[in-house]
Order: structure tokens, then sequence, then C-alpha cells
């Protein structure tokens, strides 16, 4: 039987005990993530695409089974929903939301404003009054079209990038580049002013480690969220990705400190798109899950060391469909093997990394 305290943060990896068979199966006898809901307060949610584009059924009931968020991996994107200016396609985030329905489940929206995936004629935007517009008409009818469905809306995702070496560390972005920061502020107040009871979220990754370029991730960040406070922004929460890589190491005090900084200015906290990149780590495919897990454990223990999250996400539920795959390749060309359920479904001891964090 594999148990939480199996993955404790002390114990070498190599001195663990082989995944047997048999602990796979006692695995799949546990109850589902979402069915800890109730318990814990935490939502579980997964990205992916839906039944229009997504044809693998027995990976859609797992969603279903194990998760009462569903997030639309690319469906909710502007390149998407608005592929010419005024002309919208909710084809497939409207099958998500169909889907969802069915399964009592609610729909993490992302996102609506970001630098990528987005369509030719909004990268060409080049005045305030354009953009203004442009963000005008996408936000407002994205947002009233889901009122009611939407768990939480990441409304600006990954505004900072210090490697642009623009002011204060943002991302450099057609919508930085047309009406400076205040584009924030801006699509915050037309979501709000769209759904004025769901909660909206601001959205970053890449602020975990213990490198000088995650602690200048970690200061923009805040410096933003501080200067959105200050302008009395409508902002709810913060998104942590959780784009995490096995290999790092993690600043337990940066972290935690960055995570308090967020809580006090009154943010609240969600896990929105966690997966372990295994690409570098070496050893038998029992041995790569053990360390993913133990790095998701370590993690979520941080984080919980500080602060509730409202949910966690992950993004993918099975390795057999993972966005890694086309940024990361392991040198010995085994699948990577981030996320809580393996390449047949089957759940992994990530999933019992999740498990531990939702029923503590
Ligand atoms: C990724 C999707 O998973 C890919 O399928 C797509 O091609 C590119 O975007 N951070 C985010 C997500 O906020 O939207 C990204 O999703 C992964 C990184």
């Amino acid at each position: 039987m594999l148990n939480f305290a199996s993955l404790a943060l002390s114990a070498p990896a190599l001195l663990m005990p082989p995944v047997s068979a048999e602990c796979d199966v006692d695995l799949e006898l546990q109850p589902p993530l979402r069915s800890l809901t109730p318990a814990s307060g935490i939502k579980y949610g997964c990205a992916g695409g839906g039944p229009t584009v997504q044809h693998d059924r027995v990976l859609l009931d797992k969603f279903a089974t194990e998760a009462n968020i569903f997030v639309p991996e690319g469906a909710l994107k502007w390149a998407f929903t608005e592929p010419q200016p005024g002309q919208f396609d909710f084809s497939e985030a409207d099958s998500i939301a169909d889907f969802a329905a069915r399964h009592e489940m609610l729909i993490h929206g992302h996102t609506l404003v970001w630098y990528a995936t987005i369509p030719e004629w909004v990268s060409q935007l080049t005045t305030a009054k354009d953009a203004t517009a442009a963000l005008e008409r996408h936000i407002t009818t994205e947002v009233q079209r889901y009122r009611g469905k939407i768990w939480a809306w990441d409304v600006v995702n990954e505004p900072i990038e210090p490697k642009d070496h623009l002011e204060n560390g943002y991302r450099n972005s057609v919508w930085l580049r047309c009406l400076g920061i205040n584009y924030v502020d801006l699509a915050f107040r037309l979501a709000r002013a769209a759904d004025p009871a769901t909660p909206l979220s601001l959205n970053e990754y890449g602020i975990e480690y213990a490198t000088a370029e995650c602690q200048r991730k970690r200061e923009a960040t805040l410096g933003l969220l501080q200067k959105l406070r200050d302008l009395k922004t409508p902002i709810d929460c913060f998104g942590l990705q959780s784009h995490l890589q096995a290999e790092n190491t993690f600043d337990h005090r940066g972290l935690t400190e960055f995570i308090r900084s967020v809580v006090k200015l009154g943010y609240r906290v969600m896990i929105t798109e966690l997966d372990v990149n295994d690409w570098k780590i070496p050893g038998t495919v029992e041995e790569r899950d053990v360390t993913v897990a133990r790095h998701a454990a370590e993690y979520l223990d941080i984080v919980f060391s500080v602060a509730r999250p409202m949910s966690i996400a992950t993004w993918g539920l099975s390795d057999r469909y993972t966005w890694m795959r086309m940024y990361f390749k392991r040198t010995d060309g085994s699948p990577l093997r981030p996320l809580p359920l393996d390449l047949n479904y089957r759940r992994k001891r990530m999933w019992s990394a999740l498990a531990g964090a939702m029923a503590a």
C-alpha cells in the first residue's frame, strides 16, 4: 500500500521501495481527487482539450472522475476565440462548457490577456485607442458568455519577464507597447464589469527556485502586484503556474516570503498549471516517478505552509498528453512523466502527492 508518508522528503530517492503492481492497484482503489474537495475546501482541476478536439474518451472520463474544474488548455485563448476582429468562435469552449456542466465541473477561464496565442491582427495593434477597443470587446464578450460557469478567470497571464530588460521587469507584449503597464488594470476592470461575482486572477510562472532568474521574477511580480493594489485594481487572486523542474532546488525562504507577501497584499492563491518536468533526471521509470512525486510534495508543502490554495490544477492529467513533449526531450528517448496519471491513465505517485496535500 503506497501512502503519502512514503514520499517523505528526507528519504533519498534510490532507497524508496520500488513501485509494485500491487501498489498501483491500491492507488486505483483510492477515492478520486475531486471527492477530497468537501473536506479540504480545495478543488482539483486539469487542463486539456474539449470533446470536439480531444477524441480520447478514456481521458475525458478520467477528467470527469478526478476533477471538478476543467481548464481549457487552449480553447479560451484569443487566437481561438476571436481569430478576426469582432468574429468570435466559441465552438471548442462551448463543448467544454457542456462537458463541464454534465459532470458538475466548473471551468477555469484561461486566459483573457496574454502576449502569446494571439491572432495576427492583435499582434499588429499599434495604438492605445485600438488596443483599448480590442480589449473592451474581447473581454466583455468572452466573460459575459461564460458568466456563472467559471471558477476563476486568469485575466492577465505572464505579464513579467525580466529577461526582456524593460522597466520594472515588465514583459514586452503588444499590450505593453500600446498601453504601458496600465493594460493590466484596464483588463481587470473590464472583466469585473462583465462578471462582478467571479474571482479574477493574475497568473505567473518561474518563481520557485534558488536562481537569480527566479529571484528577479519574484521581485518584479511582487512589484506589479503592489502597484495594482495601490491602484485598487479588482484582482482577487494570484495564480502560481507551478511548471516545476525535478532537477532544480527550491528556494524555500524566497518562495515562502513571496507567497507570504502576496497574501499580505490581500490576494488569495491558486496553483494553476502544476506539472513536474523529468527531462533531466536519471533513473528507471519507478525512480523518476518517486523523484517527480517528491518534488511535487515538497512544493505543495511549501505553498501550504503559507496559504491553502483555492484550487490545484495540473497542466494535463495523463502523461500521454503533455505540452512539455513539444519543448523537452529526454536523452534516453523515454516519454516524460510529469503528470498524475501515467501513459495508461493509471495513478502514479504524483497523484498520491496531490491527494496527500489535499487531505492534509
Ligand atoms: C500551452 C499549451 O499547453 C500548448 O498546447 C500551447 O501550444 C501553448 O500553450 N503557460 C500557460 C499555458 O499559461 O497557457 C501554456 O499552455 C503553458 C505555459
